[in-house]
């Protein structure tokens, strides 16, 4: 059966906002250490402690944004630590994760270095949890005023004259959980009055986002909308917070503490990691379904700022590090995520992965020996799909019901597509879930002509291959020829399990 599908490259969906490509970076096992930052007196070739070949890597990707310091992590930082002289800075205990200890040698100087490096704009987690709103209120004098003020006078002691451009912060982390064990109610006060005390300085316009639901916890995100907005067309928005946010996670086994092997799983636990990774779909949904009854018009944004697969740690780690590897499965989990990001850009306007490096679907994977570093499957999915940033989203529609098998309860469908134009190119991203049978899509282009075909496939014999420093493109993009058009209609086929991204000009 070939799956038969409508696309007009004249009809401008929404703008798919660049920051749905956007980063997570905790100081949680070797994120941070070890994987972002050498120290530096390391061997490893580093800017000021700062990994060069992580930073190369990670700017093919376009990184949007990076998010910083957790996470759970977050609520329990307090940022003075962080600054001034390392040899100076106090030490802390990381309790959330593996209760290591923490140096503050990667405090906010070094994470705004990390930044300008990456190309990508800061998004900073504030301290709900156990921090102040004046500690909350002088992090954000002391990056982002000019001027004189004592915040920006400590700045300027520690060697940054200039102040930098923070846009995005966080008012704390999960506070239904780690993040203070809040009611949705408290957190809405405690939202409320943090946000009002981070203040614009000079030109420095923040974008707050609250902490938001878990999951499927609609009630919470509605708690929130009602703090901000009002019902129907006489609505008022505060300044407080600009944006929400709602984690999930794609969890295959039946608990937390079974949550599976990342690499060594069976076809029935690979179709369950996709249902859960569909399921983000119906999240969306929901919460942009709340929203809009507070907010009709789409002024608050929806950050889904943790997202992506949670397995079990590999063998022989520290359970608290949550060091997992990649395999084509994952990438699978992140090509699904995009297409459902990219529908839902009205309402969606940034999401990060978690996390960059060494922690749960990671980009990269440093050996913490030898320090080679590996680019996993789903690190190619963010570069094949890098030409969506800030595009044009274009609406598929489809001709019929696209494939689709029972798993357990479920029923997942096995293909997924969209596309955007952008600089007067066409993107179209297609995933085939089917771990056995191919797919055949062809889709009726109107409003304009392609040309310069050039697809790409992400792929592998089985979609437990990942990559290893022994065989580091195990799972790697190649030119793909199973992509054609003629006379306006595009003929895509997908093998089994696979991603491919088909671009021309237009
Ligand atoms: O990403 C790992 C952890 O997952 C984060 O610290 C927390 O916010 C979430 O529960």
């Amino acid at each position: 059966m070939t799956i038969e599908a409508v696309i007009n490259v004249d009809l401008d969906g929404p703008k798919i906002n660049r920051h749905v490509y956007g980063h997570f970076a905790e100081h949680l096992g070797r994120c941070v250490y070890g994987g972002f930052y050498v120290g530096e007196d390391s061997a490893v070739p580093n800017e000021g402690g700062i990994r060069l070949d992580v930073v190369e890597a990670l700017r093919e990707l376009g990184i949007p944004n990076l998010r910083w310091p957790g996470g759970c992590f977050a609520d329990e930082y307090h940022w003075q630590d962080g600054i001034g002289p390392r040899s100076e800075r106090p030490t802390m205990v990381n309790t959330h994760w593996g209760g290591v200890e923490e140096n503050n040698h990667f405090g906010t100087h070094e994470f705004m270095a990390l930044c300008e490096m990456l190309g990508a704009e800061p998004y900073i987690s504030g301290n709900v949890g156990s921090g102040t709103v004046r500690e909350m209120s002088e992090w954000v004098e002391y990056l982002t005023r000019d001027g004189d003020s004592p915040m920006a006078r400590l700045r300027r002691a520690n060697g940054r004259d200039e102040p930098w451009r923070v846009r995005f912060w966080g008012l704390g982390n999960e506070t239904w959980g780690c993040g203070g064990n809040m009611s949705a109610d408290q957190y809405a006060y405690e939202a409320r009055r943090y946000g009002t005390y981070c203040r614009d300085h000079g030109d420095n316009r923040l974008y707050k986002i609250a902490a938001g639901a878990n999951a499927d916890d609609f009630t919470w995100t509605e708690t929130l909308m009602k703090q901000i907005g009002h019902l129907g067309c006489k609505r008022v928005t505060s300044t407080a917070f600009h944006a929400l946010s709602v984690h999930y996670y794609t969890v295959t086994g039946p608990t937390w503490d079974q949550k599976g092997s990342a690499t060594s799983f069976d076809t029935g636990e690979y179709y369950r990691t996709m249902v859960a990774a569909a399921r983000i779909e119906e999240l969306l949904a929901g919460h942009a379904a709340v929203m809009d009854c507070y907010d009709p018009n789409r002024t608050v944004g929806l950050v889904l700022d943790e997202w992506g697969t949670w397995f079990d740690v590999e063998p022989g780690t520290n359970p608290g590090f949550l060091h997992q590897q990649n395999t084509l499965r994952d990438a699978l989990v992140a090509s699904v995520h995009f297409d459902l990001f990219h529908r839902h850009a009205d309402r969606l306007v940034m999401a990060n992965i978690a996390q960059t490096v060494n922690v749960l679907q990671a980009m990269i994977l440093t050996d913490p020996d030898t320090h080679a570093m590996v680019l996993t499957p789903t690190y190619h999915v963010f570069r094949m799909n890098r030409g969506h940033q800030d595009a044009t989203s274009l609406r598929v529609d489809l001709r019929g019901p696209l494939p689709s098998r029972p798993v357990g309860d479920a029923t997942l469908t096995t293909v997924s597509l969209s596309a955007s134009r952008k600089d007067g190119r066409l993107l179209i991203s297609l995933s085939n879930l089917d771990a056995d049978s191919p797919a055949d899509v062809e889709i009726d282009l109107r409003g304009g002509t392609v040309h310069d075909l050039r697809a790409l496939i992400l792929t592998s014999a089985a979609p437990q291959d990942h990559n290893t420093p022994q065989s580091p493109s195990a799972v790697a993009p190649r030119p793909y020829d199973g992509a054609s058009v003629t006379g306006g209609r595009l003929r895509v086929h997908l093998p089994p399990h696979s991603f491919v991204t088909v671009s021309g000009t237009l």
